[in-house]
């Protein structure tokens, strides 16, 4: 199952993030399993402990099925500053979501993260690899919608 990714790899610890970025990348539901973990930690010859406790430190990986469409909302200063919680609301009020959930639909996940890099934009969220920036509780409807099939 995880063959064609341990291909490209050699088995040393130094490949570890790229083999699990990879795994969850192409992972429909954009985490990594238990049984990934296992495969892994077999394959480097590392302890699954140590696995779990790098999928924990990077707020990249996760542990747990995620949505079509993960939403990554700044939740640094100079957002916060700037009504990133407001922002948070509005979000967990169209999606019916808490941060760390997914929508019963399974089509976005709601994460909060660190600095995006784009602070002079505040309030920041990405969308998969998608940057929204000067946030308003307006401009999110629209862009949730464009993800729903909605009006852009
Ligand atoms: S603080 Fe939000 S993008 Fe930098």
């Amino acid at each position: 199952m995880y063959e064609e990714i341990f291909k490209k790899y050699t088995p040393e610890k130094e490949n570890l993030i790229y083999i699990l970025h990879e795994i969850q990348d192409t992972h429909p539901q954009q985490y990594i399993s238990e049984e990934a973990v296992e495969w892994v930690a077999e394959y480097l010859q590392i302890e699954p402990s140590h696995i779990f406790g790098v999928l924990t430190f990077y707020t990249m990986f996760s542990t747990k099925p995620r949505g079509k469409n993960i939403i990554r909302l700044c939740e640094s200063p100079p957002c916060f500053l700037r009504g990133s919680e407001k922002m948070l609301k509005r979000l967990a009020q169209l999606l019916k979501v808490k941060a760390g959930e997914t929508t019963s639909d399974g089509l976005f996940t709601l994460e909060l993260c660190a600095c995006l890099g784009v602070c002079g934009n505040a309030p920041v969220m990405m969308i998969n690899e998608d940057v929204y920036g000067d946030l308003t509780e307006e401009k999110l409807d629209k862009i949730i919608a464009s993800y729903t099939g909605g009006e852009k």
